[in-house]
């Protein structure tokens, strides 16, 4: 069989469901629609926020993040980078709000819940080669709609727990280039983190030599 037609590494990672609202979706990017992401991600480091690493309790993170919509800083959102050098950010582009309906479609069916998901922030993070995130859940926002990741680069270790303790029971998946990962209802308290990021392992047409991007999208609940 012809594997670069038919891709044997498709076959080989299926879509899943790991918890009831979490949807892991391997390979949902094209490679072009990949490197798209990237080139937007350089535009947008440019400013007028830069990338940085956000304090947690005096310590910084090895992630670095840049916001578009709202700018979220721990625990809250603010139009204004208040934290880094109070500048606005810029808008959500509606060609990424649109990934997040079809995305959501992607996850939970062609109900009317893709048609109705808009949000309103997405948190870029790169992971350069030691770079992890702790487990953690997202809870700073007001609305419980699904937080929808997209991710470019670098495979990662990504763990997936519960929504009571940051503890067992978790399961660890890779997370790779062009991979959707969407978790709501049930699961949008989910515990989750970053192990560690793969160097090497990001495929050379989706742009980024080096390092991870992921994009999680949100619904606010801000006005
Ligand atoms: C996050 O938890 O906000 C980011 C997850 C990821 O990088 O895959
Ligand atoms: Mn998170």
């Amino acid at each position: 069989m012809n594997t670069a037609l038919f891709g044997d590494e498709l076959l080989e990672r299926p879509r899943r469901e790991l918890s009831p609202g979490a949807v892991h979706v391997p390979g949902w990017l094209s490679l072009p629609q990949q490197a798209w992401i990237t080139a937007r991600f350089h535009e947008w480091s440019a400013g007028p926020v830069p990338l940085r690493a956000a304090s947690v309790r005096g310590h910084e993170m090895s992630v670095r993040t840049l916001c578009l919509g709202w700018h979220w800083q721990p625990y809250r959102y603010t139009r204004e980078a208040t934290d880094v050098n109070g500048a606005r950010v810029l808008p959500l582009p509606e060609w990424l709000a649109r990934v997040g309906r079809l995305a959501v479609a992607e996850a939970y069916g062609q109900s009317t819940e893709g048609e109705d998901y808009t949000p309103d922030t997405a948190l870029v993070n790169f992971y350069d080669e030691s770079a992890r995130m702790g487990m953690h859940q997202d809870r700073d926002e007001l609305s419980r709609a699904p937080v929808v990741s997209l991710s470019v680069g670098d495979s990662c270790l990504f763990r997936f727990g519960n929504t009571g303790t940051r503890t067992r029971p978790y399961e660890d998946i890779t997370i790779a280039s062009g991979d959707l990962f969407v978790f709501g209802g049930p699961a949008r308290l989910s515990f989750h983190g970053v192990m560690k990021t793969f160097p090497g392992t990001a495929p050379a047409a989706c742009g980024l030599p080096s390092g991870r991007i992921n994009i999680t999208l949100r619904v606010t609940g801000l006005a």
